[in-house]
Formats: C-alpha cells, sequence, structure tokens
C-alpha cells in the first residue's frame, strides 16, 4: 500500500530565513503583537501591524489572510491566522490549527511552517503537536473512490518552529504520536465513507486481519456464525437473520503492556441498518451505512496505539452484522435468548444495535478488563439531544465518566453525560421476557444506555453513543470522532515513566 502520509518535524530558531512554501504565523487583532510574530513583522517592515491597525485582518479566531513573496522573508507564501480573543483558550487553539490546516491545504504548497512559540506559552509541548499533527492529518483527508489513501491538497512536509532547542525533542515525540492518530481517524473515515456493498461484515473482518499483518504486536481473531451460536450469542444473531452477509465478532488483541488487564473497546459495526422488519423511512436511509463507525473508531484506535507502539493492554470487539428485512428476519414480536442468559423481547427491530452489543459486552468479561467502554451509533435520539456538537456519555461510574469528559475537552472532541436512573431503566419492561428492547418514546437515548448497562454489571463501564457525531450530513463524510477522545484517554492511562 503506498503510504503518502505527511511528514512532521519540530526545529527551534528563526523563521526569518527559513525555506518554506508556507510559513504559518498566528496572529491576534490587537497590538502589540506577541513575540515570535512581531519579529515576523519587523522582518516584513511592519506589514503585519499595518494591517491589523488598518483592519483588515481581524484576528478573528481562524481567519486567515495569505501574503505571497513576502519580502524579508525566505518562505514563497505567509499565511496569517486569526488567534481570536488573547490569551486564546485551549479550544481555540486547536479551531485555529484547523483553520491553519485547512487554509495550508487549500494552497499548492507542498511544505508548510507553523510558528508555534506565541501559542506554547506554558503549554504542554508533546500534547501541542500531537493535536497539531492530527489536526494536519484530518485535514489532507479526501474519500477517493478505489484510493485506499484518498488526500486533499499537496502538502508532504509540515515543520512545527518554537523558539527553545529543548522542546524540539518533545515536540517531536508528539507530532509521531499525533501522525499516528491521524492516521488511525483518516483510515475510520474511509471505512465509514466506503458504500455499505463494499464495507460489508466481510470486509471489516478482512480490514482487521490486514491490520493484523501490519502490526505484528496486534493478534486477530474471527469468530463466524456457527462459533456464536455455540457461544449462545442469540441476540447479535437475531439481527443477521435477514441478510445474506455473514455476521462475524472481531477480536483485536494488543499487548503493549500484558501484566495489566485490558482496556476493552467495543464498537458497533452494523455495515448497513434497514431497520429490518421495523423498516426505516427512505430519507437519508443511505446514511445508514455509517451505522459502522462504532467499529471504524475502534479499528482506528488499535491501529494508532500499535503504531505509536504504546505501552497499553487494549482489546477491541466488534460484533458486525447487516440489518436488513426478508422472509428469514426477526419479527416485532420475537424473543431471543442473549449470551447472558437473559431473555429479550425484540420489540422494534430496529433497535438493532443493543442487541449485537449485548452479547459482545457479555462476552467482554472474560478479559478480565480493568475497562470497558463500548462505542456505537445507538440512537436518533441523541442526535436530537445533543446534536452534533457532543457525544453521549453514560456511566454508572463517576470516576470513569469525569476522565472520559475530561480527555473528550482535551481534544476537542467533546462528550456530554446522561444519567442512567433506574426510574428509566423501568421503561424497559416486558411481559414476555427478562427485558424489552426498547423503552417507548421517552429519552430514548438513555433508555437505549440501560440497556447495556444491565449486561455489564461485572466490570467497570461506559458507553459512548456516537450517533450525532461520528458522520457529517453536508457535506456528507465520516468525522472519525470519538479517536481523539478516545486516544486522550488511552495516553491518560499511561504513566509518565510510559510503563502503564
Ligand atoms: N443506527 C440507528 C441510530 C441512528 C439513527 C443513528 C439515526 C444516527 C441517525 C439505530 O440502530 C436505531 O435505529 N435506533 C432507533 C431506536 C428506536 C427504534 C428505539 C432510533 O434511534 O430510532
Ligand atoms: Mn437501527
Ligand atoms: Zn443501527
Amino acid at each position: 500500500m503506498p503510504d503518502h502520509a505527511l511528514e512532521f518535524s519540530a526545529r527551534a530558531g528563526s523563521v526569518i530565513p527559513f525555506k518554506t512554501d508556507c510559513l504559518t504565523v498566528p496572529v491576534p487583532g490587537k497590538l502589540p503583537l506577541p513575540t515570535a510574530a512581531a519579529a515576523v513583522d519587523a522582518a516584513l517592515g511592519g506589514q503585519i501591524s499595518a494591517l491589523v491597525t488598518a483592519g483588515d485582518f481581524t484576528g478573528a479566531l481562524g481567519a486567515a489572510l495569505m501574503l505571497h513573496q513576502p519580502a524579508g522573508l525566505a518562505a514563497s507564501r505567509l499565511l496569517l491566522i486569526g488567534t481570536g480573543k488573547e490569551p486564546p483558550m485551549p479550544r481555540d487553539v486547536l479551531n485555529l490549527i484547523a483553520a491553519a490546516a485547512r487554509a495550508v491545504l487549500g494552497t499548492p504548497a507542498k511544505s508548510a511552517a507553523l510558528l508555534v512559540t506565541d501559542l506554547l506559552g506554558e503549554r504542554e509541548p508533546t500534547a501541542f503537536a500531537r493535536q497539531a499533527a492530527r489536526l494536519f492529518c484530518e485535514a489532507g483527508y479526501k474519500y477517493r473512490p478505489g484510493d485506499d489513501n484518498g488526500k486533499r491538497g499537496k502538502l508532504a512536509r509540515l515543520t512545527l518552529v518554537c523558539e527553545e532547542r529543548s522542546q524540539v525533542r518533545t515536540l517531536t515525540r508528539g507530532l509521531e504520536l499525533g501522525a499516528a492518530i491521524g492516521k488511525g481517524i483518516n483510515s475510520a473515515r474511509r471505512l465509514g465513507d466506503l458504500p455499505g456493498n463494499v464495507c460489508t461484515p466481510g470486509y471489516l473482518a478482512e480490514q482487521a486481519r490486514e491490520l493484523g499483518k501490519r502490526h505484528p504486536g496486534v493478534s486477530v481473531r474471527v469468530l463466524d456464525e456457527k462459533q456464536m451460536a455455540k457461544l449462545k450469542m442469540g441476540a447479535l444473531l437475531s439481527v443477521t437473520a435477514g441478510t445474506v452477509q455473514p455476521a462475524y465478532l472481531i477480536t483485536l488483541e494488543y499487548r503493549g503492556a500484558a501484566a495489566q488487564a485490558p482496556v476493552v473497546l467495543v464498537g458497533k459495526g452494523v455495515t448497513f441498518d434497514s431497520g429490518g422488519i421495523s423498516l426505516k423511512p427512505g430519507a437519508k436511509m443511505d446514511e445508514m451505512k455509517y451505522d459502522m463507525c462504532g467499529a471504524a473508531s475502534v479499528l482506528g484506535v488499535m491501529e494508532a496505539v500499535a503504531a505509536a507502539a504504546l505501552p497499553l493492554h487494549l482489546v477491541c470487539l466488534i460484533p458486525t452484522v447487516e440489518n436488513l428485512p426478508s422472509g428469514t428476519a426477526t419479527k416485532p414480536g420475537d424473543v431471543v435468548t442473549s449470551m447472558s442468559g437473559k431473555t429479550i423481547e425484540i420489540l422494534n427491530t430496529d433497535a438493532e444495535g443493543r442487541l449485537i452489543l449485548c452479547d459482545a459486552l457479555t462476552y467482554a468479561a472474560r478479559y478480565k478488563p480493568a475497562v470497558v467502554i463500548d462505542i456505537a451509533t445507538l440512537t436518533g435520539a441523541c442526535v436530537v439531544a445533543l446534536g452534533k456538537q457532543a457525544s453521549g456519555l453514560f456511566s454508572p461510574n463517576d470516576t470513569l465518566a469525569a476522565e472520559l469528559l475530561a480527555a473528550g475537552e482535551a481534544s476537542g472532541d467533546r462528550a456530554w453525560r446522561l444519567p442512567l436512573w433506574k426510574e428509566y431503566d423501568e421503561q424497559l419492561k416486558s411481559n414476555f421476557a427478562d427485558i424489552a428492547n426498547i423503552g417507548g418514546p421517552e429519552a430514548g437515548s438513555i433508555t437505549a444506555g440501560c440497556f447495556l448497562a444491565r449486561f455489564t454489571k461485572d466490570y467497570t463501564w461506559a458507553h459512548l453513543d456516537i450517533a450525532g457525531t461520528a458522520w457529517n450530513s453536508g457535506p456528507k463524510g465520516a468525522t472519525g470522532r470519538p479517536i481523539p477522545l478516545l486516544m486522550e484517554y488511552l495516553l491518560g492511562r499511561i504513566d509518565p515513566a510510559g510503563n502503564a
């Protein structure tokens, strides 16, 4: 596979004589300019401060102004990026880097430099560089049919320029990690964007095997329907009853720190969700090819963790099926027995995500996990509640919930917590089984969370509903979320000595 990933590096010293196709300088809308921007301004004979004074450059967050052949600099372009209110808040810095990346990638520049001195301030250079690298990777993503490495723009090299030599090493480590995360994000986006007739459960299994080949530290196992039947995964198998596509349970295990109990990530892998017999309306049904974005995100995390050789023990579980109606499909009113032994009355075949997840979550217990997090495009109700700003976060464990919320803030990939009170759980009562698979029209995301909670009593668990965050509808495209959040969380579990 040809790899034309972006190359990243860091250097210390003046940007004035630095040869690059595009020098990017963060600039506020007010004078005096911060130190590093002021030095560039001086080399330009005061052109930047003149633009600010005249009001031609407002410095609004993410505003971009491109100058060609700036006299006094070795760079062939100078890109001013507005920093908004001074000093920019952590979230502003992420937005500003994303805006810079989009602007740079919109030019023919093959190389670019980002002047980071004024942005770094008290910030931790590794974390800063990590986010910068992954944001530049993200901005370079383009879906191209038949091209595994579709790319936007011509950029091949990005250099972060700082002031102090001592920062180069930490910036470089952050860039390496960020590049790995960016790669994971873009491969997840590609899987999401692929049409449902290409990205089938079998295709996801194949991708997992390929990942295992690329990273010998990752072992991959794929259970077929026969093996799942032996394990009595009746809930999962009920979802695949209507399609000719074989279903699988994919397991990937990476032992970068084998002595530890693993983090287990479970990703919903419905490669197309028609609703089944409870057929969805036609409008936007095509977007249900994205119903495997949870699966794609855990594959992306595994890719990043293995590429960066992080000292973690990580297991990813992917239950993957296609949900279609047919003469053999499961019907509303059918009762199935899950792997846990609990019986489930299927009142709506469109509430299928929880059915495949509950068996995978029961299976997860055999890893004696330190923590289990499932990631799923689970409910339309979550899109209604939180839109695309935040993923829904559900957990009975306050510590884990706080850690995940913090990881979301730090990476700009936010989540918002919703409750799992027993009063909601009561909506899942069934006359004919231990539990119904829907809880009525009220609080749909929460009752879905309560359903999963019933299968996760043996370990520390959280659920992320990414129905609103995993893809954009206009223009359509997968986002790779919540990989930034998950990576931040996992990195937070590694102690500074790097051994756990
Ligand atoms: N995959 C959908 C959830 C979804 C819908 C995500 C729209 C993003 C946009 C899920 O399988 C589903 O169909 N959920 C139902 C649950 C209902 C039947 C209780 C829903 O949200 O309507
Ligand atoms: Mn559904
Ligand atoms: Zn679904």
